[in-house]
C-alpha cells in the first residue's frame, strides 16, 4: 500500500491521448494492488506557450519538484516550429531535465516475441528477441554547452560546444555499470575518441570507473561504428553508455530495430528515486487526434516508473505482462499492423491492456 504524488504533463500532439491511456493503466494497478496515485496535471511545451506565454512555466517546475515522479507525453509541433531556439516547446524538455537534475536517461530497446517480424532487420541477425539498454547522459554535452554566433574565418558563424566534466562522466558511467551488473554484465561505451578531446576524457574516466566493476566486461566503440554494429550485429550489445547527443541518435536507431518507435519507454533519473517517465517518441502531430497513436511506449514508461522510482516490481511486471499478452493475442495499433491489416485504436489498445492486468 502506497500513496504516490505524480505530476502529469500531457503536452502536445498525441501526448494527451497516450497519457490518457497510461493513466487508465495506472488506475487499474492502483485498484488491484491497493496503491493511490494522486495526479496533478501541469502544462509544458506548445500548449503552455499558447496559454501561459512560455514553454516551461515556473509553476510546472514547482509541482514537478514536489512530486514523487513526473509523467510526460510529448511536446512540440509545427505550430511552434518558427519560434527562435530558446522559446521552442522542446526547450521545456531540456529545462525539466536540467532543473530536476535528471542526468541519466535509460532507454531500453526490446523486441517482443510477438513482434519479431516487425523488425526491418533479418531474422538471422535479430533472432526472436533483443534486449539492449541505452544509458544516455542527459544534462550535459552539446545540448547544454556554450552556444551562439561569432565572427569566424568566413564571416558570421553559429557554434555549439561539447564539454564533459569528470563528475558528469563518472556519475553516468556508474549508472551504466550498475545497470550492467543487474543484466548480462556487458557494457559498451560509445564515443568519438579518435577525433574529440571530450570523448578521450570520457573514455579515460569510464575506464577508471570500470575498476570498481571487475565483473563487467567493458568495450569501447566509436559512434559511427556503433551505428553500424547496431544494424549488423545488434546482439553484441547489452548496455550502451554514451553522451547526450550520441544517445539521442542511437536510441532512435535502436528503436527501429524493434519495429516501431511507438513501443519504447524511457526513464530519466537523478541521484535519488525521483524520475521523469516518457515515451522516446515525439508528439507525432501528423496523427494527433486521430486515435491511431500507439500508447504502449507511455504505458511501458509507467512500468519503469513503478520499478525505478517506487520499487514496485510486481506491479511493473503486471503492466509488462499485460502488454505482452495484448501483443500475443494479435492486437496491433496502426504503426504495428502491416499494410492494410486490421488495427485497434489508441483507446482500444489501452482498454485491452487494462483488461489484461
Ligand atoms: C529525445 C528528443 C529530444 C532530445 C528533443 C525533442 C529535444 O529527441 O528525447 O530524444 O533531443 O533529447
Ligand atoms: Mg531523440
Amino acid at each position: 500500500m502506497g500513496v504516490y504524488n505524480l505530476a502529469v504533463i500531457k503536452g502536445d500532439g498525441i501526448g494527451p491521448e497516450i497519457v490518457g491511456e497510461a493513466l487508465k493503466v495506472l488506475d487499474r494497478i492502483g485498484n488491484k494492488f491497493g496503491h493511490e496515485f494522486n495526479c496533478t496535471e501541469v502544462l509544458a511545451g506548445g500548449c503552455a506557450i499558447d496559454s501561459e506565454g512560455e514553454c516551461l512555466p515556473e509553476k510546472t517546475v514547482e509541482v514537478c519538484k514536489k512530486s514523487d515522479a513526473v509523467i510526460l507525453g510529448a511536446v512540440g509541433g509545427p505550430k511552434w516550429d518558427n519560434l527562435e531556439g530558446g522559446k521552442r516547446p522542446e526547450r521545456a524538455l531540456l529545462g525539466l531535465r536540467e532543473k530536476l537534475g535528471l542526468f541519466a536517461n535509460l532507454r531500453p530497446a526490446i523486441i517482443h516475441n510477438a513482434l519479431s517480424d516487425a523488425s526491418p532487420i533479418k531474422k538471422e541477425i535479430v533472432g526472436d528477441s533483443l534486449d539492449i539498454l541505452i544509458v544516455r547522459e542527459l544534462t550535459g554535452g552539446i545540448y547544454f554547452g556554450d552556444r551562439g554566433y561569432r565572427e569566424g574565418k568566413y564571416g558570421v558563424e553559429a557554434y555549439d560546444t561539447e564539454a564533459y566534466s569528470e563528475r558528469e562522466i563518472r556519475r553516468i558511467a556508474k549508472t551504466a555499470f550498475e545497470a550492467a551488473m543487474s543484466r548480462n554484465k556487458r557494457l559498451t561505451s560509445v564515443d568519438k575518441a579518435n577525433v574529440l578531446e571530450s570523448s578521450r576524457f570520457w573514455r579515460k574516466i569510464v575506464i577508471e570507473v570500470s575498476k570498481e566493476y571487475p565483473e563487467v566486461e567493458l568495450d569501447h566503440m566509436y559512434v559511427d561504428n556503433a551505428a553500424m554494429q547496431l544494424i549488423r550485429n545488434p546482439k553484441h550489445f547489452d548496455v550502451i553508455v554514451t553522451s547526450n547527443i550520441f544517445g539521442d541518435i542511437l536510441s532512435d536507431e535502436a528503436s527501429q530495430i524493434t519495429g516501431s518507435i511507438g513501443m519504447l519507454p524511457s526513464a530519466s533519473l537523478g541521484e535519488g528515486s525521483f524520475g521523469m517517465y516518457e515515451p522516446i517518441h515525439g508528439s507525432a502531430p501528423d496523427i494527433a487526434g486521430k486515435g491511431t497513436a500507439n500508447p504502449i511506449a507511455t504505458i511501458l514508461s509507467m512500468a519503469m516508473m513503478l520499478r525505478y522510482s517506487f520499487k514496485l516490481n510486481k506491479e511493473a511486471e503486471a503492466i509488462e505482462n499485460a502488454v505482452a499478452k495484448a501483443l500475443d493475442s494479435g492486437s496491433r495499433t496502426l504503426d504495428l499492423a502491416g499494410d492494410g491489416s486490421p488495427y485497434v485504436s489508441t483507446e482500444e489498445m489501452g482498454r485491452i491492456i487494462v483488461e489484461n492486468i
